[in-house]
């Protein structure tokens, strides 16, 4: 099996963005970390990360017959993308949603989530490990189904 996991707008910049809420673990480490954790279930992962809406979705379209399951930080893109949300009812392809930070105990603005509504569901306030915990699900639901 193998697993996309796509990271939306300004998580370039995780490790150096608002560290107070998202931490000091860049992207890169994160990459490195979910890499690591893969090879321990024995699924692949691929990564993308793009500050473009119609670039992510793009990246959904493809993941078609490509990937087996898609993990999805979509950023401030989560709050705000109708087209986001139909690209992944449109793959079919099973998707947690993931948040480093606990976006229910934040602003009203971000207690909405257009991708939950596509969601096998949503991983939030853990930091980088949230990314981990998506990974063990969809593994266990792809060897499952
Ligand atoms: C985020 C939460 C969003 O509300 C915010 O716009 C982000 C990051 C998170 O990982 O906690 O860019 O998705």
């Amino acid at each position: 099996a193998s697993v996309l996991i796509l990271n939306g707008p300004n998580l370039n910049l995780l490790g150096q963005r608002q560290p107070e809420v998202y931490g000091r673990t860049t992207l890169a480490d994160v990459e490195a970390l979910c890499l690591a954790h893969a090879k321990t279930l024995s699924i692949d992962v691929a990564f993308y990360q793009s500050n473009h809406e119609g670039a992510l979705i793009d990246a959904i379209h493809a993941a078609k017959g490509t990937h087996s399951g898609l993990v999805i930080n979509a950023g401030a893109y989560t709050h705000t993308s109708i087209a986001l949300m139909d690209a992944v009812a449109s793959v079919e392809l099973p998707m947690v949603e993931v948040h480093l930070s606990n976006i229910h105990a934040r602003e009203e603005f971000r207690h909405t989530s257009y991708l939950a509504k596509v969601a096998v569901g949503q991983i939030c306030g853990f930091g980088p490990r949230g990314y981990l915990m998506a990974l063990d699900a969809l593994a266990e639901r792809l060897v499952s189904t």
